[in-house]
């Protein structure tokens, strides 16, 4: 894969067959006769948040699913619509624009375009491209993220955020928190990243993966998905895969690590996947909506207060996202770093 053009320049080059190098181990593929019809994550419509039964249902999904579609959420179509706009007009660039974020060349490592997963630890490759935003300020942003869609994601960001309160606010209630206080703020939303995700055509989309096997990192993820599919989550306790179909308007919510080990285990941080497609290019925009790096993270106080026994020890944040990026898509492994 080189330089700027990344996969995508590989997709374009209309390859008959896949680069071996992207030919992932049957067993990292997604086997898709473990997937099951008719059933999918919760679809839970959030236009009357005050409403007590929204709460428990976010919570409830929370446990069960680890992963639920929202509705009515409060963030403008026209919004959702800019940023994925912005995402397109990125990867649209010529190759030496683009070649500028590739963390060797860009000049903050706030900012990084990164073709495949993670190439330095992953032995096989991904069919994706990725440029990953990490939010300092909006002066940094405005000096570093590329001119093209920068305003797009800032304001995508913004128009986020009350939403991100509600689903935490929600969330917390089920620990015995009763609100998010700035104390809480900090380590359940101390930081924000953004990326913006190209899955290009495939050639042999049923020997590789879009997104390998993997449970995210963070307090929880709000991610935007084009009309294209392909994410599918693990059901909980169970070798079963479920689709997550694209609903107009709609965003995903799933918890993430960090929310896991914070509720001690109540919230279930679950592994997905997403897969290679042979007829189109998907995009896919997630905010991973973390603590801030130099948080130690622990079952809360509250939680433990109540009688449970920690099921994880305190770590520092920036350690167990490390911890992650040495043990990329081994499914849940890193979890255990915790324990
Ligand atoms: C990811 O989980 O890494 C990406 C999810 C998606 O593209 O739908
Ligand atoms: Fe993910």
């Amino acid at each position: 894969v080189d330089e700027g053009h990344g996969v995508k320049g590989l997709s374009e080059l209309k390859i008959k067959s896949l680069p071996e190098l992207f030919i992932q181990p049957i067993e990292k593929r997604l086997d898709m006769s473990k997937v099951v019809p008719y059933e999918s994550i919760p679809v839970i419509d959030m236009s009357n948040s005050d409403d007590p039964k929204v709460g428990e249902a976010i919570c409830d999904a929370a446990e069960k699913w680890g992963f639920f579609q929202i509705i009515n959420h409060g963030v403008p179509l026209s919004i959702i619509d800019d940023v994925k706009d912005a995402t397109h007009r990125f990867f649209m660039l010529p190759p030496e624009e683009k070649k500028k974020y590739l963390f060797k060349n860009s000049p903050t490592k706030n900012v990084r375009l990164v073709t495949s997963f993670i190439p330095e630890v992953d032995t096989y490759l991904e069919w994706k491209d990725y440029l990953s935003c990490f939010y300092v300020s909006d002066d940094e942003a405005n000096s570093y993220w590329p001119s093209v869609c920068r305003d797009q994601v800032l304001e995508y960001l913004k128009n986020s955020e009350s939403l991100i309160k509600r689903l935490l606010e929600a969330l917390i209630k089920r620990l015995d928190i009763p609100k998010l206080d700035d104390k809480n703020k900090a380590i359940l939303m101390g930081s924000m990243r953004i990326n913006l995700n190209y899955y290009p055509v495939c050639p042999n989309p049923e020997l590789t993966v879009g997104v390998g096997g993997h449970s995210d990192v963070s307090t929880l993820t709000v991610l935007l998905q084009d009309e294209t599919g392909g994410l599918y989550v693990r059901k909980l306790d169970s070798e079963d895969w479920v689709h997550v179909p694209p609903i107009k308007g709609s965003l995903t919510i799933n918890i993430g690590d960090a929310l896991q080990i914070m509720s001690n285990g109540l919230y279930k941080s679950i592994e997905h996947h997403v897969v290679a497609n042979g007829n189109k290019n998907r995009i896919s925009v997630p905010i991973f909506v973390n603590p801030r790096p130099s948080d130690v993270i622990g079952p809360l106080p509250q939680v433990i207060n109540r009688g449970e026994k920690a099921l994880y020890k305190q770590v520092l944040y920036s350690d167990y996202v490390k911890h992650f990026y040495r043990k990329s898509h081994n499914g849940k492994d890193t979890i255990d770093f915790a324990k």
